[in-house]
């Protein structure tokens, strides 16, 4: 009688599991239709995400409006002047790298790399990000080490390995340039070109950098059509099995913090990067990186911070494998810095089917680029 019991709730599991598994591929599935019910309502009524205890999450949501008022005219002569000296080489020591050289409109503000190449041909030792939404970010760079966008830009101009330009003479270099004059006296008031002021503009510039309205927002606002069942699917799992929204929740996808997805390679030179750690110098920050947010993710491969990966099938793979979690060896068992995976990061058990809805969910939140006109240059 027990193993009749059991057989038979074996098999009712195994018929739930497998109309889950095809929910999206056979839409008449109840499964499909009743997902589809309970993610028609507003985000505050859908299922409580699958998250960890202590774990600070918001709910996915529209796309939000960037803080940059775009409608003062002291607002778009800032963000014009901040505009050319985005796209202008000479703000490098060759004359020959503009900002647009890593982060291309066309490539949302990306390059498209597995790592940079500034000044000389130069190698980064890290991808360069989106800068799509960037104004969201609490912390900037991979390992947070700039606080705002003003500060941030100081680096990358004078980074002997990006744009190799001395920051302090940079005003001096773009004061000979006459047609620069007008640009600054209309954003600023005066014509004075500051340090400051280039970094204020260029910041205020990068503000404006935000996602398209993506299939997701349009089914958000109640079109609901512009889901497919698998997408829906995808959405549940992401929010639910897959335990995504531990880290990636939020309109934006992520959480603005630091976490060690198993990518450090300890011990390993070439690519060996203890991330965080470098900044704050505490154990428990080896190899965090920022958790990206993942709008437009499909379209700005290679991913992760040092652009290995450059399949999105793969690194679905290898999230359903909980991530690399390494194993300390020998003399690394008492090393401290010996990296620990975040323990977030656990085998999914993913079907081949729900790994393809989640990376269709993921297309539901991607857009085609904006297309961008190039400024004219001031000579
Ligand atoms: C040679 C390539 C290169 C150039 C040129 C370059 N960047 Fe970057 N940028 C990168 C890389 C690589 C990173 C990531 C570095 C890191 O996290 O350590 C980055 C990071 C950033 C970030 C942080 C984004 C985030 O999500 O944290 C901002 C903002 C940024 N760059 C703006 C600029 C601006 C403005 C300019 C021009 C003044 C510029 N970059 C020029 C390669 C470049
Ligand atoms: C423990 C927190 C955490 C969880 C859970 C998590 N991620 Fe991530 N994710 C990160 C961090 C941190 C990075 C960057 C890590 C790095 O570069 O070393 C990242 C990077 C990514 C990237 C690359 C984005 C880019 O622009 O380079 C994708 C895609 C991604 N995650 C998707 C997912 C999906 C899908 C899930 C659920 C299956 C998931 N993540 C679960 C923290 C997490």
């Amino acid at each position: 009688m027990k193993k009749v019991l059991f057989g038979l709730t074996a098999l009712l599991l195994a018929l739930i599991q497998f109309s889950f598994n095809n929910a999206g591929l056979l839409s008449i599935l109840p499964s499909a239709d009743s997902l589809r019910a309970i993610y028609n309502r507003p985000p505050a009524e859908w299922p409580k995400p699958n998250v960890d205890k202590d774990v600070k999450w918001k709910e996915l949501g529209l796309l939000p409006k960037p803080p940059v008022s775009l409608q003062s005219t002291e607002a778009k002569n800032m963000i014009e002047l901040g505009k050319v000296l985005f796209y202008d080489p000479r703000l490098s020591g060759s004359n020959q790298i503009s900002c647009i050289s890593c982060h291309a409109p066309e490539m949302h503000w990306s390059d498209g790399r597995q790592v940079s190449l500034g000044h000389n041909q130069m190698a980064n030792s890290r991808n360069a990000p989106s800068l799509e939404n960037v104004w969201y970010y609490q912390k900037l760079f991979w390992d947070g080490r700039a606080k705002d966008l003003e500060e941030q830009l100081v680096g990358p101009i004078s980074s002997d390995i990006e744009m190799h330009q001395d920051f302090k003479a940079l005003p001096q270099k773009l004061t000979k340039i006459k047609g620069y004059l007008p640009l600054f006296a209309d954003a600023f008031g005066d014509n004075k070109i500051t340090g400051e002021r280039i970094a204020k503009a260029l910041a205020t510039y990068q503000l404006t950098f935000t996602s398209r309205k993506s299939d997701f927002d349009y089914f958000l606002e109640g079109n609901t059509k512009r889901l497919t069942d698998q997408q829906i699917e995808g959405l549940h799992l992401f929010r639910t099995k897959a335990r995504c929204m531990n880290c990636h929740s939020g309109p934006l996808f992520t959480d603005n913090d630091f976490h060690n997805a198993g990518l450090t390679y300890y011990g390993r030179a070439k690519y060996e990067d203890l991330g965080r750690y470098n900044i704050t110098k505490k154990v428990e920050d080896v190899g965090k990186f920022k958790t990206p947010g993942l709008r437009d993710v499909m379209n700005t491969k290679p991913w992760f911070h040092n652009g290995l990966f450059d399949n999105m099938e793969g690194v679905m793979n290898m999230y359903n494998a909980g991530m690399p979690q390494p194993k300390a060896k020998g003399e690394q068992v008492n090393d401290p810095l010996f990296p620990k995976t975040d323990p977030l990061l656990k085998p999914l058990g993913l079907t081949k089917e729900e790994r393809l809805a989640i990376i269709a969910f993921l297309q539901s939140i991607t857009t085609e680029p904006w297309r961008i006109k190039a400024p004219v240059m001031p000579m």
